[in-house]
């Protein structure tokens, strides 16, 4: 066989394999053989680049280059739907439809995926446009994005023109293990989703554990017959749509009191429940029962007329068919008004904004604020001051603009994004749904960097709190994080609300801070994709000092890095650029100098040869003679291996006590915990 037509060869039957493993979850072949055919065909496609489609199914892995996303006219109107929010308006929904067709109607339920919206286009045969929703007539061309997405079909055996409506999301589970590698950045799976379809390069797209599910399909001629069923209805577009290799929801109702149809359902759509229209909203009440079982979110239901020209007879108003109604689960809880937006600055840059509400109560509580994730949320929404909003509260939890209600009676807007950071001037910089302010030197990301740095889970630096990081950064005394191992924090002395007992305090938990280990410490600088979990991994893989890092990202090969357990490209990408960043190098070269743990193991400042308080937990409580202030008697423990703790437990080894040592001491005799005193401590110290 010549060449060409064996990469045709493997190229249909990869896809054939691609096909059965990730949309029908059902194998043929081993990993080891797919692996081997994929071989095959890079190889074949590399040394003859002439004979190589851009559908090939070795494309899904997407590009470097930069993607742009060049506006499209969709083929067909991309609407968004009505909703409703209890059964009574849905039965009455029902009955209105049925009345103004004025005959006997289908209807099919199918599940509201909450995750971004795109329509595929397909020409002869082949993926030839994949575009956002948009505002409905114009979107955005992702189709280098989406072709990286395993279940959109490449190619397909019609030969017609064909637009295909679908939901792209990622599954609850692989939500939680990706996001956790992103130090829970993504507000949820929908925001992810969203924002990957919009990143510049598809190869990182490529890594993002994105699925789809289809909904609707537009084919040219739809009347026309197609092995003897006419696609003049819903229910056997779908059933088309899934034979053609689109993946659709398995969890559907098709309602109809056609008998005759309804048989012809159950055999070509075994899975799906199939019953009369008196049936419906008893499925409609069980499927929400069911809701937080699935692997996916959903955020509703959506009822569909099933006959096609009933749909075009009953027609649209400019936003929504009227043919189809969305049956949402969570009502809003309350209405209020919208009172400004916040726009806040992260310390990786990313801008947020934030609603600022007119008090209202919620479920118990008061709700101020919500997040409002970025410009894309802001649009969708039409969100502007002054406009009355509906809340609810996702997952019961946190609080979420839904909806406009009533937009502002004066001044109606939409509200943008301001064009540069307010803290520093820069302009900002748009990157996937989201902005930043890319100055590594803005005031406000270097306080948001110290912030997270002393919070607890990371250094846990109690005395450091948001509001005092606030003041020391305003004043000037700790301007970066090294600063916090710098700053005399004696100078507080004197100021407002700062005695002795508070400056003593910050010394001593700045200074127990410094025995936090590697992990810990490199956690804490809080570089993005540089979560626990990750530190942990490399640690695993003897990647245990900082400099040890530096050495292999330096070689600037992604493979050093993403050849390790559970990272993947973009954390290899990521790891060379923090660890080259010469302004990442400075920050843990100081830190190294000020005796932070940059090496798995290490204790803070030891003497090799003075491990005598190896293990030991000690607490120091009252006033000494020799040891003033008090943080040098914690700084001789530590140098001997020792840990300095704030609080008396069953797992302190000695207590510390000096003159005027109160209820620390008390709590030492309470649990029979050795209590030392100074002049026994100096001898300690000696031997
Ligand atoms: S039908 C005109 N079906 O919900 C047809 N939409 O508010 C309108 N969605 O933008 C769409 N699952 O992104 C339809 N099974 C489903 C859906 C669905 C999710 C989304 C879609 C749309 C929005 C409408």
């Amino acid at each position: 066989m010549d060449v060409e037509n064996r990469i045709r060869e493997l190229s249909a039957l990869l896809l054939r394999h691609q096909y059965l493993y990730y949309v029908k979850a059902q194998p043929e072949i081993s990993d080891a053989e797919y692996d081997r055919l994929f071989d095959e065909l890079v190889a074949l496609e590399e040394g003859y680049p002439q004979f190589a489609d851009e559908n090939s199914p070795t494309r899904r892995v997407g590009s470097d280059l930069d993607n742009t996303f060049p506006e499209r006219r969709h083929a067909v109107p991309v609407l968004s739907l009505d909703k409703e929010y209890n059964t009574g308006e849905l039965a009455n929904w029902l009955q209105k439809t049925v009345k103004n067709a004025d005959r006997p109607l289908g209807f099919v339920v199918e599940e509201k995926m909450d995750g971004a919206s795109i329509v595929l286009y397909y020409r002869d045969g082949a993926l030839a446009a994949a575009v956002t929703r948009g505002d409905g007539s114009r979107g955005n061309d992702v189709t280098g994005n989406i072709r990286t997405v395993p279940q959109v079909p490449l190619v397909i055996a019609d030969k017609g023109e064909l637009a295909v409506r679908g939901e792209v999301y990622i599954a609850k589970s692989d939500f939680e293990t990706y996001n956790k590698t992103f130090d829970d950045k993504y507000a949820n799976p929908r925001n992810l989703a969203a924002g990957s379809l919009r990143n510049l390069k598809s190869s990182l797209v490529a890594q993002v554990p994105l699925k789809i599910f289809c909904y609707e399909g537009y084919f040219r001629g739809q009347n026309a017959e197609n092995g003897g069923r006419a696609l003049n209805d819903h229910i056997h577009i779908l059933i088309k749509l899934r034979e053609l290799g689109f993946r659709v929801s398995e969890n559907l109702g098709f309602f109809s009191d056609n008998e005759e149809l309804a048989a012809q359902v159950r055999s070509l759509a075994p899975g799906f429940v199939v019953g009369g229209v008196a049936d419906l909203v008893k499925y409609v009440e069980e499927r929400i029962a069911l809701r937080d079982s699935l692997d996916y979110e959903i955020d509703g239901l959506v009822i569909k007329v099933n006959e096609i020209d009933v749909r075009e007879m009953l027609g649209s108003t400019a936003h929504h068919p009227r043919w189809a109604v969305a049956f949402k689960f969570d009502a809003p809880l309350a209405q209020t008004v919208l009172e400004d937006v916040q726009v806040q600055v992260g310390r990786n840059g990313r801008v947020t904004p934030v609603a600022i509400l007119q008090p209202v109560r919620i479920a118990g509580s008061t709700v101020t604020r919500a997040t409002l994730h970025n410009q894309e949320y802001i649009d969708m929404l039409e969100l502007g001051p002054g406009d009355l909003v509906s809340i609810s509260k996702r997952g019961d939890i946190i609080p979420a603009v839904e909806d406009v209600v009533e937009k502002a009676l004066e001044n109606p807007s939409v509200y943008r994004l301001p064009e540069a950071c307010q803290f520093c001037g820069t302009r900002f910089v748009k990157d996937g749904a989201h902005h930043f302010c890319k100055n590594k030197q803005c005031p406000e990301r270097i306080r948001r960097a110290i912030t997270y740095f002393t919070a607890k889970g990371q250094m846990d630096i109690d005395t450091l709190g948001e509001k005092t990081v606030a003041f020391l950064f305003d004043e000037g005394f700790v301007r970066c994080i090294p600063d916090i191992y710098r700053f005399d924090y004696g100078r507080l002395l004197g100021e407002e609300g700062f005695k002795e007992k508070k400056v003593e305090n910050f010394k001593q938990s700045v200074l127990e801070s410094k025995s936090r280990p590697f992990k810990t410490v490199l956690t804490a600088l809080g570089f993005e994709g540089i979560a626990a979990n990750a530190v942990s991994m490399l640690i695993k893989n003897g990647y245990d000092s900082v400099d040890k890092i530096i050495e292999a990202a330096s070689r600037r090969d992604t493979e050093v890095f993403s050849s390790i357990d559970g990272f993947g490209g973009i954390m290899a990408e990521l790891m060379i650029q923090h660890f080259t960043d010469p302004d990442n190098l400075r920050l843990i070269q100081e830190l190294k100098e000020l005796g932070l743990n940059f090496n798995e193991g290490q204790v803070v400042g030891t003497d090799l040869v003075l491990q005598s308080m190896a293990g030991a937990t000690w607490v120091i409580t009252g006033s000494f003679e020799h040891f003033n202030p008090r943080s040098k008697a914690a700084e001789e423990i530590e140098r001997r291996g020792g840990k300095v703790a704030s609080a008396v437990s069953a797992k302190t080894s000695y207590v510390l006590a000096g003159e005027k040592a109160g209820s620390k001491l008390a709590k030492a005799r309470e649990l029979g915990i050795p209590v030392v005193d100074e002049a026994q401590f100096r001898k300690m110290l000696e031997e």
